[in-house]
C-alpha cells in the first residue's frame, strides 16, 4: 500500500477512536440502529407540497399509489369503464412513456397500450432496444372515456395528480409524452403536437419529448421517420451523450 495512503487510514482509524471515545466518556455505549426505512414518512411530492424540511423520509412505491387509487370514483368516468389502467413496467425505469387515456381494448384489460396502437408503440421500443419490462408505460387518465371522447377538465384535474406521483416515485431520466393530450398536460402549454415534438422540454427537472401517439401513426404513416428521430433524440439522451 502507498505509504501516503497507510498514512492517511492511520489518521482517519485515530479520529474515530478519539470519537468513539468522546461518546463512551458522555455515557453512550452503543450506537443507535439506523431508522427503519420501511417506517419513515412518505416525501412531499416537490411541486404540490414541499414543506423545506430536511426530515428524514422515503419516497412511496407505485403499489402504495395504487392503492391509494383503490376502486377510484373521483369522476364520472368511473361510471362506465371496466378497469382502472395504472400502468405497467419498471418501478426503475430510465424512460416513462405517457400516454393519454385508456381505450376500448385497455379497458378491457387493465392494461396500457395493448391494442393496435400499443402494438405499434411495441414494435418503436423494440427498434430502440427496449422491451415493455424495460420502460413504465402509464397515461394521464387512468379509465377510458366514452367512446375516447377527450377528458373534461375535472377529469384531469382528479386523475392527474397520481400521474404526478408516479412519475415522482419512478423518477425516470426521461419522459415521452405520445400525442397533444398528454404533452398538453405535463407541459401546461396549449400549442399543437407539431410544435411541440421534436425538442426537448422540461417536466419537474426531468427532460421531456413529446412526439406523435402512435394511433396517430397508424392513420399517417409518413409521420413515423418524424418519430424516429424523435427517440433518437430519446436514445441518445438514455446512453448518455448529450446530458
Ligand atoms: N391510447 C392511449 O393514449 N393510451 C392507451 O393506453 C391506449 C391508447
Amino acid at each position: 500500500m502507498p505509504q501516503k495512503i497507510y498514512r492517511d487510514l492511520c489518521e482517519a482509524f485515530g479520529q474515530v477512536q478519539g470519537l468513539l471515545e468522546n461518546l463512551r466518556q458522555l455515557g453512550v455505549h452503543e450506537l443507535p440502529d439506523p431508522p427503519d426505512e420501511a417506517c419513515l414518512p412518505v416525501c412531499p411530492v416537490a411541486s404540490s407540497s414541499d414543506d423545506g424540511s430536511s426530515k428524514p423520509c422515503r419516497p412511496e412505491s407505485l403499489e402504495e399509489i395504487r392503492d391509494d387509487l383503490g376502486d377510484c370514483r373521483r369522476c364520472v368516468l368511473s361510471e362506465k369503464r371496466q378497469h382502472i389502467v395504472f400502468g405497467c413496467g419498471s418501478e426503475k425505469a430510465r424512460l416513462v412513456l405517457v400516454g393519454e387515456a385508456p381505450g376500448r381494448e385497455e379497458d378491457k384489460q387493465g392494461v396500457p397500450f395493448v391494442g393496435e396502437a400499443g402494438r405499434l408503440l411495441d414494435r418503436m421500443l423494440f427498434a430502440m432496444g427496449l422491451r415493455r419490462e424495460d420502460v413504465y408505460i402509464c397515461n394521464v387518465q387512468k379509465c377510458r372515456p366514452p367512446g375516447n371522447r377527450d377528458p373534461q377538465a375535472d377529469e384531469i384535474a382528479a386523475c392527474e395528480p397520481f400521474l404526478i406521483r408516479q412519475l415522482a416515485t419512478i423518477q425516470p431520466r426521461v419522459i415521452v409524452t405520445l400525442g397533444r393530450f398528454a404533452a398538453q398536460t405535463l407541459l401546461r402549454r396549449q400549442e399543437a403536437i407539431s410544435r411541440l415534438r421534436g425538442r426537448w422540454h422540461a417536466y419537474e427537472g426531468i427532460p421531456l419529448m413529446p412526439t406523435y401517439h402512435p394511433a396517430y401513426l397508424l392513420r399517417n404513416p409518413a409521420s413515423k421517420r418524424e418519430v424516429w428521430e424523435d427517440l433518437k433524440q430519446v436514445m441518445s439522451r438514455l446512453r448518455g451523450d448529450d446530458s
